[in-house]
């Protein structure tokens, strides 16, 4: 189906010469193919200078586990069968993330200035071998060779991501891990876990041992297939600390740096079911549970000084587990109606002089802003958080409409693109009516984004200026977790959706092309069924 789209649409200006490189996604920079192979064998070695021992080791270890051979890494020059990773002779212009990978029937070597350079060349450097090369075990008759290539790479944006929703549905850390191996394989380095939620709370606390005692558990669900029943199933699971930190080491040995969100001040019922103290405790009918249905929720946190503290603390203990400068702190869809309610949230308005509960949405983000500067991090917020003012230094993401956007980068701050019209893998990728007709499983939350839109997306396009070009770091995609209730259907709804994505992020617009990223999705298809992902098979879009 792929390659009868690809015949069937125009074959552009590059695109003829595109059609005989190797099928690399994302596609590099600047890519030329040369004469020749380069052989692996058992006397392969893998030779590094001292700052790239890690990232050699992880290939040398990839390529054990597929081809049987040693792979020793060393520390010497290279012999003709082995593969060269350094530091040296590396542009200072390749930066931060770039690298060169030149192969000829002679030599492979990866030059890069940083690791999270080298770790991408490496990437790209596995997708030059066979699709067998992303196996979990070794495999027999596969000729382990490299096209002869000159490569030299390197990211459009800074911000690739990709956010996974644990609060909706639990997913335990081996297979948040397997997430972030796809990850790696995108060149995507920026993995946003979505840990609260009003349906489970999934970070434990140590000085608030409730929220994971009582916030990680939830009576029932909606079952697939009708959002308006209860499955009567107690849901629910957390990550401990320890858990937590063997994810973000994980994530760190592959360039990804985990950005976590601790929602605040809405999508906060399973932390106030844990404390009701520090939810609106004087507005009419309050009795806050862990939710067991999907939607907005009425509980927000209430603007005093004893919720602040709890904040700070919980804010504490995740700065101490995340080493990322960025710490997301939702603002998303907090309802405004209990603090219209509350005398307390009405007094601390007139105390402060808010007019809005907007306003008073604001002042709480300032003040969790501030408290981050103090711990020498960054604020990052759903586009919400300016509705009422926004922070200088804080970072904005972007969901509901291009128009927050433009708003945020006019007044100066960064900007990450996430809006629902391309990045909200949540939504059905073909036409609902055929997904829902291969079983209720396959229901998704609503909308219709399928690949060819992925594809179209170019998040540079709200700027007016290059500086606002540049206040543009990049962006993500939305695993939303409703109805995502396992890694099979995360990894349904993320790929290759997300391989599309990773290829906005990182490619030069003016290099990217549809046909041309079909023509090389088979192969990289090939590659995730090697690593035992569940994929969505694209179909043609209308
Ligand atoms: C969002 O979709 N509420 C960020």
């Amino acid at each position: 189906m792929i390659v009868a789209l690809l015949v069937a649409g125009s074959v552009a200006g590059g695109l003829a010469r595109d059609l005989a490189l190797p099928a690399v996604i994302p596609k590099p920079q600047k890519m030329e193919t040369g004469e020749g192979v380069f052989k692996l064998s058992a006397k392969s070695r893998i030779c590094a200078d001292r700052p790239s021992r890690a990232t050699a080791e992880y290939l040398a270890e990839r390529l054990r586990v597929v081809t049987g051979y040693p792979f020793k890494v060393a520390s010497g020059k290279p012999d003709s069968d082995d593969i060269l990773i350094t530091t040296k002779d590396a542009h200072a212009a390749l930066g931060d993330e770039g690298y060169e990978l030149t192969v000829t029937s002679q030599s492979t070597a990866i030059r890069a200035v940083k690791q999270a350079g080298a770790f991408h060349g490496v990437q790209t450097l596995l997708q030059l071998l066979p699709p067998q090369a992303f196996a979990k075990t070794k495999v027999e008759g596969v000729a382990w060779e490299l096209p002869a290539v000159q490569i030299e790479d390197q990211p459009r944006f800074k911000w690739r991501g990709m956010m996974l929703d644990v609060g909706r549905h639990f997913i335990p850390k081996e297979d948040v891990k397997r997430m972030i191996d796809a990850m790696a394989l995108h060149k995507l380095n920026m993995f946003h876990w979505h840990l609260t939620e009003d349906q489970g709370w999934r970070i434990e606390i140590k000085k608030y041992p409730k929220l994971t005692e009582v916030g990680a558990w939830r009576a029932s669900s909606p079952p697939y297939g009708n959002r308006n029943a209860n499955d009567g199933q107690r849901h629910g699971g957390f990550y401990t600390q320890e858990e937590v930190k063997e994810v973000v080491a994980y994530a760190a040995a592959r360039h990804i740096t985990v950005v976590p969100e601790i929602e605040m001040p809405g999508h906060a019922a399973a932390a106030i079911a844990s404390y009701p103290e520090f939810g609106n405790t004087d507005v009419p009918g309050f009795s806050p549970r862990v939710v067991t249905r999907w939607g907005v929720q009425p509980y927000t946190f209430a603007p005093r000084e004893e919720t602040f503290r709890f904040l700070e603390d919980v804010l504490t203990e995740v700065c101490a587990l995340f080493p990322s400068k960025y710490i997301h702190i939702g603002g998303d869809e907090a309802p405004k109606t209990q603090w219209k309610q509350s005398a307390c949230a009405q007094e601390a308005m007139k105390r402060e002089g808010l007019k809005t509960e907007e306003e008073l949405q604001s002042w709480f983000i300032r003040r969790i802003g501030k408290f981050l500067e103090s711990k020498n991090r960054r604020l990052i917020g759903w586009d919400e958080i300016q509705e009422g003012g926004l922070p200088k230094t804080a970072t904005m993401m972007v969901w509901r409409d291009a128009k927050w956007a433009k708003h945020a980068l006019a007044l100066g701050n960064d900007v990450v693109m996430a809006t629902t019209s391309h990045t909200y893998l949540d939504y059905y990728q073909a036409k609902s009516e055929s997904e829902l007709a291969r079983g209720n499983e396959f229901e998704a939350i609503g909308g219709f984004l399928p690949l060819e839109k992925v594809y179209s997306y170019n998040p540079a396009f709200v700027a007016e200026n290059p500086a606002q070009e540049k206040q543009i770091l990049g962006t993500q995609g939305q695993v939303w977790g409703e109805y995502v209730k396992d890694v099979n259907k995360a990894q349904y709804m993320a790929f290759p959706r997300v391989s599309a994505l990773a290829e906005v992020a990182w490619t030069p617009q003016a290099h990217r092309n549809y046909q041309d990223f079909l023509r090389r999705l088979p192969t990289h298809l090939q590659r995730l069924d090697q690593m035992g992902v569940k994929y969505f098979k694209p179909e043609p879009t209308e």
